[in-house]
């Protein structure tokens, strides 16, 4: 007998699980009634009285190790978990695991920072809600100007006295100002950031957006400097026969000041309806420190000079990747995201 109950044992020790079939085999055989278990219980009557003892702690043990794998398996089977490590498959493909990446805007200013900062520039940074000072007034905007007009402001407290007034940022420009009024020549530096127009959203215009401004002050920084300096990185971010082309234009912080073009990616000068039929599109504005800016900062334009530039990364990222409608970098459509898959490193 002895050897029938361990031939069982084995038997219910080896026993697979997989399904809910399974398990009503498994009782079938092992714990119901007519189960090879109970019968054994029925063969110990018949067992030398000395037998008993010993038989019947085993059986006991047989008939535990029989329902407690049974009541196992059915809570597996009910919650739906996968029963032994037997049902893992695997040879079976993973599914992939979904990662984010980065917003084209983000990518376009990394590469932006990447090309100045190895001209020597770094990277600063300011506040977006502004004072008056900081926005128009340091920067050689007269009260009352037109040239604030240009701009249309959101503001924020109007208080109406001189340079008080709190507003969001119009360009990233403040942050000349405020990098001068803590930091003396030589600056070099570059400054992201988001920016503000009071302005009807449509496929060409948006409430906010972002720019990348651009300071140089040192001494002998000439227009020279200047040029070089957008024409490298016109040559770098769209190509190496990128031409550049400086057409006269108006900033009351920069004098002179010159709006930069570069020939146009898509028709290469043919004429098409990104470039307007010109051959050429609009980068970026730029011109020399107007001295009024220095003095209101106390750097002497005496004895030092400078250059600044301002530029969209809306419009850089359009004709770096195509995209034709301003709203699209705002509306989280994944759609649209998923296709700015740059590896940064
Ligand atoms: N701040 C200007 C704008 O927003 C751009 C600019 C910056 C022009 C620096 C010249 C120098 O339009």
């Amino acid at each position: 007998m002895e050897e029938k109950v361990k031939a069982i044992q084995q038997e219910v020790e080896a026993f697979l699980v997989k399904s809910k079939e399974d398990l009503e085999t498994f009782r079938l055989r092992f714990i119901s009634k007519k189960g090879l278990v109970p019968t054994l219980f029925d063969d110990l009557k018949a067992a030398l009285p000395e037998e008993k003892k010993k038989l019947g702690k085993v059986l006991n043990d047989l008939k535990q190790l029989a329902e407690g794998k049974f009541k196992t398996w059915q809570e597996e089977l009910e919650n739906g978990a996968a029963t032994t490590a037997t049902d893992i498959d695997l040879s079976l493909p993973v599914i992939p695991n979904k990662t984010g990446n980065l917003h084209p805007l983000t990518l376009t200013r990394y590469r932006i920072i990447e090309i100045f900062e190895r001209l020597g520039f770094n990277v600063s940074d300011g506040p977006e809600v502004e004072d008056d000072w900081h926005n128009f007034s340091a920067l050689n905007f007269p009260p009352n100007h037109p040239a604030r007009e240009m701009q249309d402001t959101f503001f924020v407290e109007k208080s109406g006295a001189e340079g008080s007034d709190v507003l969001l940022r119009t360009h990233t420009s403040n942050v000349q100002i405020r990098l001068m009024e803590k930091q003396k020549p030589p600056i070099r530096s570059i400054m992201p950031g988001r920016v503000y127009r009071n302005e009807a959203i449509s496929a060409r215009a948006h409430c906010f957006f972002h720019q990348v401004e651009g300071l140089y002050v040192d001494r002998n920084v000439s227009f020279r400097d200047l040029k070089q300096t957008l024409y490298h990185f016109a040559k770098e971010m769209f190509g190496q026969d990128t031409k550049i082309r400086l057409r006269p234009s108006f900033f009351p912080f920069t004098e002179p000041s010159a709006e930069i073009d570069i020939s146009c990616l898509i028709c290469h000068g043919k004429g098409c309806n990104v470039c307007k039929y010109s051959g050429w599109v609009e980068i970026a504005g730029s011109g020399m420190v107007h001295p009024n800016v220095l003095r209101h900062v106390n750097i002497d334009p005496e004895e030092f000079t400078g250059f600044a530039f301002g530029m969209g990364i809306e419009r850089i990222t359009m004709l770096r990747y195509g995209v034709n409608d301003l709203r699209l970098y705002s509306e989280n459509d994944l759609r649209f995201l998923k296709q700015f898959k740059v590896v940064i490193g």
